[in-house]
């Protein structure tokens, strides 16, 4: 079956945590490419903000408030846009936070944290989304994980492993959405300048602007493929790296990261 790639024209697009960074900066290009964009994120001011940004784009940005932890509030947001502007043609489950563990002091806090937003708030808006794209028969859902589930890196315990299942469980579940007319992505960005890297002590290469990150989704999704992944050579690069057996793994990576010469 040949899926379709959703347009403006089949209904709105959907992205959680667009309160900034990159849902921030995707919600801004959908609306260049004349998309209707409802945004969601706990912070409804800063989704207004976001919002206001889009006067005078072909497009507009709506703000609707919503946790992505809660099931019940992510079907409320779906029930809501869908009654007001329609169906929910294109999503972008984008929502993430990124708590580093060390293991001297397991944190457990930041495994539960970084499962419950970056893996179950995906899986929330999922099945928010699922039945009605199911009955339609056509959808496009893109879930945002990252390069850093491909492999592990240190103190990424928790958002790594978050991030690893949240790739599993799209690779998972792309055989019924094929079935079902759904075109299911994964997004696998490297490192993006946002609040999130902002914190970030170690060297980040290849470090990549907002603003083409989210022209990299924006065509990854108008392309269709089932990975989106930027910048490519960071992205094969680690790939390649993943391939390697584990004691030149763990040099290399020790190295890349500055890992061996930490002292903390
Ligand atoms: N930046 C990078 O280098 C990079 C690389 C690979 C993957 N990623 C992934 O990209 C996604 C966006 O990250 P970012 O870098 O743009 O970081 P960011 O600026 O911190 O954005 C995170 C967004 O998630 C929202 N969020 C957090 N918890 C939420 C919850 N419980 N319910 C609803 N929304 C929630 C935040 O909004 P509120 O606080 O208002 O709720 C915010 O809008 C994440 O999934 C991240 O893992 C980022």
């Amino acid at each position: 079956m040949t899926l379709p790639r959703m347009q403006p024209g089949d209904g709105v697009a959907w992205i959680t945590g667009a309160s900034s960074g990159i849902g921030e900066a995707v919600a801004l290009e959908l609306a260049r490419r004349g998309w209707t964009v409802a945004i969601t994120a706990r912070r409804l001011e800063e989704l207004e903000a976001v919002a206001r940004r889009s006067e005078g784009l072909p497009g507009r940005i709506v703000a609707h408030a919503g946790d992505v932890t809660d099931a019940d509030s992510m079907q409320a947001v779906v029930s809501g846009v869908e009654g007001v502007h329609g169906p929910i043609a294109l999503a972008f489950l984008n929502a993430g936070v990124a708590p580093y563990t060390r293991a001297g002091a397991l944190d457990i806090a930041a495994f539960e944290k970084a499962f419950a937003v970056n893996l179950l708030g995906a899986a929330k808006g999922l099945a928010a989304l699922l039945p009605g794209m199911s009955a339609r028969g056509r959808g496009q859902i893109a879930v945002n994980a990252s390069t850093a589930g491909y492999g592990g890196l240190p103190r990424a315990a928790a958002y790594g492993a978050s991030k690893a299942a949240a790739i599993h469980m799209c690779e998972a579940l792309k055989f019924d959405c094929d079935r079902l007319g759904i075109r299911l992505q994964v997004v696998n960005p490297g490192f993006i300048e946002t609040p999130l890297t902002a914190k970030n002590d170690f060297p980040m290469p290849f470090l990549m602007k907002m603003d083409e990150a989210a022209r990299r989704v924006a065509d990854g999704m108008e392309r269709g493929g089932f990975e989106i992944t930027f910048p490519r050579r960071l992205s094969w690069l680690i790939k390649a790296v993943n391939l390697l057996p584990y004691p030149a793994y763990f040099w290399l990576v020790a190295k890349v990261t500055g890992w061996d010469k930490r002292k903390d």
